[in-house]
């Protein structure tokens, strides 16, 4: 029996925000060996695949229920030119991908292909168009060619690549860390080309986008506030159809500092609690974000996107400094599940989050041998692949009664158990995560406002939090079942130092009303 105990009370019948399934989109860019290699093979691979797509990537992603994927950047897409990437491949022209390896990109991915990986995942698309080097006719144009029916320039270009209907298309990017390395540019002068790049990416036949402004760094909340002021004196008047529905934000979980942040596997405990400490910021600097929109837009129809987060280590020994290839282990995982309790706290605002990426780069589901091609699911995996019953399902408030719980990280006081909880079809989840090092806790489920009927629970721990799986162990780190308890306040669960599980509650008969998640709410009844 754990020396130290907590309390999680749920409060299963009081309605929170829905939580968008987009809150688990995740990102695929042209940077190492993400598309090319990771999702990509080519249809002469000898690894089976369809169309040139991996088949064991789909596979394997298909059980995390993708809702949405982010392409073709990241910064590559500010350098991306759309019509390099579609007819016959032989005839395609290449570029150099001056990002990412400084290396020669031949086009083999493109449009066509990256429609067929959504369709063969069942994820929506989420493309990012190019604003840093390209231009508002390069952009219409790219929208025109995805999503017009019947005859036009555009869709006439597109059948004559072998693709009859227009595309469903919703989520549409204006361009991508235009403060950096998307045009170096002001916030101002980023607002007025988000308001231009915007209007003429047209809605065509019944297909309606969700355009999504490029957003701020981390902590700038002056530059959120430029695009909500760009927004906000728009939505009156006799035209009063947003140029954007939502803006963006970017925030990584770094460990040390830019220029060095550490190993992914080799870091001691000071380094584990820095970490925490940085993915645990990912909640206040949201509610500074969401607090500038709240004063623009106080009935919450701009949404909030967070496309790309997840931790960025050194890269692993030995590989490409461009390719941002680092191994994951427990340590990720604790990372991906605190971020992922702040999305259903904030789900009200927090449209859409893009973890970076989905293979091969940053924080990985998946990694790829290059030699054998070898397929590993990672501990981030893991966590995606149980947590993905709060998809569309209501949030309930949830909290976390211990005050003992709390660990000194420099001048900072750091919780070190984590939680949040979801109601749907009758049952209620709950997450939890103990993110401390050495010290096993046991949790009773004080659950609220309803009839429990069963509860089963699923685990994810390892020995040591730097453990990860690798081709000749890939299932080191994987979820099992968990022995429940029961005491005299509820169900209880021992969790193990750097653990996380997921409890499934059995309520039957309880339905909470659903509120449409933000993306469903259109920013105006008037608009189209
Ligand atoms: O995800 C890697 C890079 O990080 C993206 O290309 C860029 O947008 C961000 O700086």
């Amino acid at each position: 029996m754990p020396d130290l105990t907590a309390t999680v009370v749920v409060d299963a019948d009081i309605p929170g925000p829905a939580i968008s399934r987009h809150l688990y989109g995740q990102f695929a860019e042209h940077l190492g060996r993400c598309v090319y290699g990771g999702f990509w093979v080519g249809e002469d691979s000898p690894i089976p695949n369809v169309g040139g797509i991996r088949s064991d990537v789909v596979e394997a992603l298909r059980e995390l229920d993708i809702p949405n994927l982010r392409w073709p950047g990241g910064c590559f897409a500010d350098e991306y030119h759309w019509r390099d990437g579609i007819g016959p491949r032989s005839e395609r022209p290449r570029m150099v991908n001056t990002h990412w390896g400084d290396v020669v990109e031949d086009n083999a991915f493109g449009t066509h292909e990256f429609m067929a990986l959504c369709e063969l995942l069942g994820a929506e698309p989420y493309i990012s168009g190019n604003v840093g080097s390209g231009t508002v006719r390069e952009m219409a144009d790219w929208v025109e060619y995805l999503t017009r029916p019947g005859t036009a320039p555009m869709a006439d270009l597109r059948r004559a690549n072998g693709r009859d209907e227009p595309w469903r298309l919703r989520f549409w990017g204006l361009g991508n860390e235009p403060w950096g390395c998307g045009g170096r540019m002001s916030a101002q002068a980023y607002a007025d080309l988000a308001r231009q790049y915007g209007t003429y990416s047209r809605d065509h036949g019944d297909n309606v986008l969700y355009r999504i402004a490029a957003g701020a760094s981390d902590w700038d909340v002056e530059w959120t506030e430029a695009l909500m002021k760009a927004v906000a004196d728009l939505d009156r008047g006799p035209f009063p159809a947003l140029p954007f529905q939502a803006a963006s934000v970017h925030y990584y979980t770094i460990g040390g500092t830019w220029t060095a942040k550490g190993s992914a596997t080799e870091f001691g405990a000071d380094d584990y609690w820095r970490t925490i400490v940085a993915a645990r910021d990912v909640e206040p600097l949201l509610r500074r974000h969401i607090a500038v929109m709240d004063r623009y837009d106080p009935q919450r129809r701009v949404g909030l996107v967070l496309d790309e987060w997840g931790t960025w280590w050194d890269v692993e020994p030995g590989t490409n400094p461009g390719f941002l290839y680092q191994q994951n282990t427990m340590r990720d995982a604790m990372v991906a599940a605190l971020h992922l309790d702040v999305f259903h706290r904030l789900a009200d605002r927090l449209v859409m989050a893009n973890i970076a990426q989905t293979v091969n780069v940053l924080q990985a589901m998946i990694l790829t041998d290059e030699e054998t091609g070898a397929l590993v699911r990672t501990p981030t995996y893991h966590v995606f692949e149980m947590n993905k019953v709060h998809q569309d399902a209501t949030a309930v408030p949830t909290y976390v009664k211990a005050p003992d719980l709390v660990r000194e990280v420099g001048d900072r006081q750091v919780p070190t158990l984590s939680a949040s909880a979801s109601v749907r079809d009758g049952r209620c989840h709950v997450s939890l995560t103990n993110t401390d090092l050495e010290q096993a806790v046991e949790v009773t489920l004080d659950l609220r406002g309803a009839d429990v009927s069963a509860v089963r629970g699923r685990l994810l721990s390892a020995p040591g939090v730097a453990a990860a799986n690798t081709p000749a162990e890939p299932d080191a780190v994987a979820p099992r079942e968990v022995a429940l308890g029961a005491g005299p306040g509820g169900v209880t669960v021992v969790l193990p130092p750097h653990s996380f599980a997921v409890l499934e509650v059995d309520v039957p008969g309880l339905t909470l009303p659903s509120v449409p998640a933000v993306e469903e709410r259109r920013p105006c009844p008037t608009c189209p």
